[in-house]
């Protein structure tokens, strides 16, 4: 018998056993990583963390916090090896989507001005710019601004 190969990842919750794959997901994507911590520290908070999974291998996640109708999107990460094929893109539908089940009515992210791939992202998904942290990231060579974004959902109730 053949196997059956996944056409699409899919989304399914986080959980405490996926998360030494995803901190060494996410030591590999970013120069200041969250810890393994960082992440059951999410679950343990009751975020909304979901896995994109494809053949049973992690390829993303993401996690949001909500507070009221507003949420926030703390991380949002595609494997090095799955980058640039759509599945960022993907994965933010999702997560817009979760956002407007919950009556979310602005969806909060923070971005690096240096990570132009995520803004494009953002903006290409309506995001708008709303203002700028000083000094708010870490960098290798001192610190480094936020750009603040958000999108309206659920406005037009
Ligand atoms: C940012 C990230 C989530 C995007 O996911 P992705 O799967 O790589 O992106 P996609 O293939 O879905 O592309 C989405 C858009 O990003 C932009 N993009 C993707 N790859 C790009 C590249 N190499 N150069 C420029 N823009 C690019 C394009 O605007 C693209 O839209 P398009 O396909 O309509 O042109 C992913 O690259 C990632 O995890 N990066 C490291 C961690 C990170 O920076 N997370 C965000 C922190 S705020």
């Amino acid at each position: 018998m053949s196997a059956v190969l996944q056409i699409d990842p899919i989304v399914r919750p986080m959980t405490l056993a996926d998360l030494p794959v995803i901190a060494a997901l996410d030591a590999q994507c970013y120069a200041f990583p969250w810890t393994l911590g960082n992440f059951a520290d999410s679950l343990h908070s009751g975020y909304r963390c979901c896995v994109y999974e494809y053949n049973q291998t992690i390829i993303g996640y993401a996690v949001m916090m909500l507070i009221i109708d507003e949420a926030h999107l703390l991380n949002i990460t595609i494997a090095p090896d799955s980058q640039g094929q759509g599945w960022g893109r993907k994965l933010m539908d999702h997560v817009i989507m979760r956002a407007q089940q919950d009556h979310v009515h602005w969806l909060w992210l923070e971005v690096r001005p240096s990570n132009g791939v995520a803004k494009k992202l953002y903006e290409s998904m309506k995001f708008e710019f709303v203002a700028v942290r000083k000094n708010y990231y870490p960098a290798v060579d001192g610190r480094e601004d936020a750009v603040i974004m958000r999108l309206a959902l659920n406005h037009d109730a």
